[in-house]
């Protein structure tokens, strides 16, 4: 498992995960052009505080010239029942066609849930389409918190994520806070 951090990502790493991208969703419409463009702004030029600081972990293939699985962690500030809480927020979890059902998937979104154990967020927050049942496996819990994007000035009540599921990981011993989720910014 190797970690990429936003803003230190390599052009032949980002070249690696648009391919992985494209092996998993391929579109044939896709603007691969304006798609890369739209990774390097998210992966090579981070701007923003370091808490905050998204990272990318991932799995190399054996020849070393392919990433084959990663996720994202995504920490997001948000406000909660119990206050403003830092959150892991999970994205990009992919494992490329080939291969499939060997873990990989697991341990990409574990070396995230490692770090809610650890202490360093309050709870992984995260939506999916077709992965529930993976995620289950792993501990998650469907939320029927709301959810809401206070700062969306034309929908500051609506759901900001657009996938069926959003789910939670809490470390052991811990709960999810009743109530509204403000994520203080869009769905990711
Ligand atoms: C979901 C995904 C990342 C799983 O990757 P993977 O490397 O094959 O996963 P693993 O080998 O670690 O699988 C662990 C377990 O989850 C199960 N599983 C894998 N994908 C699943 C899915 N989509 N739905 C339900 N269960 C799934 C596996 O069968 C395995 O179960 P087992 O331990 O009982 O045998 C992969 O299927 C993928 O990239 N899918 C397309 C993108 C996607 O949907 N990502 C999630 C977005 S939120």
């Amino acid at each position: 498992m190797e970690i990429l951090v936003a803003g230190e990502v390599s052009d032949a790493d980002l070249d690696r995960l648009t391919a992985l991208f494209c092996a998993v969703y391929p579109d044939p419409a896709r603007d691969l052009r304006a798609f890369h463009e739209a990774t390097r702004e998210r992966w090579q030029r981070y701007g923003g505080p370091e808490e905050l600081r998204p990272r990318r972990f991932i799995i190399r293939g054996d020849a070393g010239d392919s990433i084959i699985a990663k996720s994202s962690l995504l920490p997001r500030r948000v406000r909660t029942s119990r206050g403003e809480e830092l959150i892991a927020g999970l994205g990009d979890v992919t494992t490329h066609p080939d291969h499939r059902n060997r873990g990989l998937g697991v341990a990409v979104v574990r070396a995230v849930f490692d770090l809610v154990d650890g202490g360093g967020y309050a709870l992984s927050l995260f939506q999916t389409a077709n992965a529930r049942v993976f995620y289950e496996k792993l501990g998650c819990r469907i939320v029927t918190n709301p959810i809401v994007n206070s700062l969306d000035p034309t929908a500051p009540t609506a759901n900001p994520f657009r996938d069926q599921w959003v789910m939670s990981y809490l470390a052991p011993g811990h709960m999810m806070p009743p109530g509204e989720i403000d994520l203080l910014g869009p769905g990711y």
